[in-house]
């Protein structure tokens, strides 16, 4: 269980792009896509990018420098979803989109 925390005002955020947010040293790659609000880990395990840059397609999104692509759903690496990248819970309040933050320190490994 984490807390909630202030991401960004939902009418900041652009169909199919991505916003980078930094919260309790997280940095976080905030999305909408087809009416949904996804948060995943803004860092690619690969190499850093910054995933917030990528390219959306069929429920992922595509790194800009090598193009590994993760589940915006749940972070999963979608070529080996054995392997994930941090995810985030989001909510909508007052307009405001808000993400959980988890008690645990941010990721910098993929996790299996
Ligand atoms: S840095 Fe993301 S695939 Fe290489």
């Amino acid at each position: 269980m984490g807390s909630w925390q202030v991401a960004i005002r939902k009418d900041q955020l652009v169909e199919n792009e991505g916003r980078s947010i930094r919260i309790a040293g997280h940095r976080i790659a905030v999305f909408l896509v087809e009416g949904t609000i996804y948060a995943i880990e803004d860092s690619c395990p690969h190499a850093g990018a910054a995933l917030s840059r990528g390219y959306i397609e069929n429920g992922t999104v595509s790194c800009p420098l090598h193009y590994w692509r993760f589940r915006l759903s749940d972070g999963a690496w979608a070529d080996n979803p054995t392997l994930s990248i941090g995810c985030y819970a989001t909510r909508i309040v007052d307009d405001l989109v808000q993400v959980e933050i988890p008690d645990d320190p941010p990721l910098t490994e993929p996790r299996q």
